[in-house]
């Protein structure tokens, strides 16, 4: 049993940051189902992007769930601001926590979805003890802190075996957790990683770069959502 349907989430990092809400607005209006919101603190990763500020300020854009990745270390702090800008999920990688456990409950807490994100060299074991806080695994398939990055190729078994573990979590009673891979997602890769397990798919640069003739997303989402799709198992093709 898999969470309900297969999820684009498109990566903000990738869109024109002098034109964010109509960004936003035409990717819902092209279908996504969250904004993938990348948070950096050029701490945790060498980069730098955007605060709570920027999330309440899509919130009043868009009405689809707000998805912050939170790459940044302390984590903790930043839990509630989010949380109250709007944030709908929260994930963030738990080697930023000194408690990953103690974070998650604390994004729930605040009423949003919890996550852990798993770098590619990140042990999936990080999740043995805390599956029941978990509402989605989200899977680096790239090094944290850029976008258009090329998909590792090497997170496809990584992929398997997380979906594996997420069965046998469901199969000994617990609740679905949704899968997610995150970085160089394209149209020529999703089917795999559909057909991987994934059951949702954060892309920045395969959506926002490559626009349809009248500047929406239209035309790539549905290629993106089509090829997830044919590829998906079968109880996801709703
Ligand atoms: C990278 C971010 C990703 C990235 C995805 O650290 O977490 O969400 O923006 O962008 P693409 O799809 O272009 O790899
Ligand atoms: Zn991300």
């Amino acid at each position: 049993m898999r969470a309900a349907g297969l999820q684009i989430a498109p990566s903000l990092l990738a869109a024109d940051f002098a034109r964010l809400g109509e960004e936003a607005r035409a990717v819902e209006a092209a279908g996504a189902d969250l904004l993938h919101l990348d948070v950096m603190d050029n701490h945790y990763v060498p980069n730098l992007t955007v605060g709570p500020m920027v999330c309440e300020a899509l919130r009043r854009h868009v009405r689809i769930p707000i998805d912050v990745h939170l790459m940044v270390e302390p984590v903790d702090a930043l839990v509630p601001l989010f949380a109250k800008a709007g944030a709908g999920m929260i994930t963030f990688h738990p080697e930023a926590s000194r408690h990953a456990d103690r974070t998650l409950a604390l994004i729930r807490d605040h009423g949003c979805q919890a996550g852990l994100v798993f770098n590619p060299a990140t042990p999936l074991d990080w999740m043995a003890h805390v599956m029941d806080k978990l509402d989605i695994v989200l899977l680096m398939s790239v090094n944290p802190g850029f976008g258009g990055q090329r998909f590792i190729e090497g997170t496809l078994p990584k992929l398997r075996a997380t979906r594996q573990r997420i069965e046998s979590h469901v199969a000994q009673g617990g609740k679905a957790v949704r899968l997610g891979v995150d970085g160089g997602v394209n149209a020529d890769n999703i089917a795999r990683i559909a057909r991987a397990g994934a059951d949702m798919f954060v892309a920045g640069s395969a959506v926002f770069g490559q626009p349809d003739a009248d500047g929406g997303y239209r035309g790539v989402m549905s290629r993106l959502r089509a090829q997830a799709f044919e590829a998906a198992a079968p109880e996801l093709r709703h």
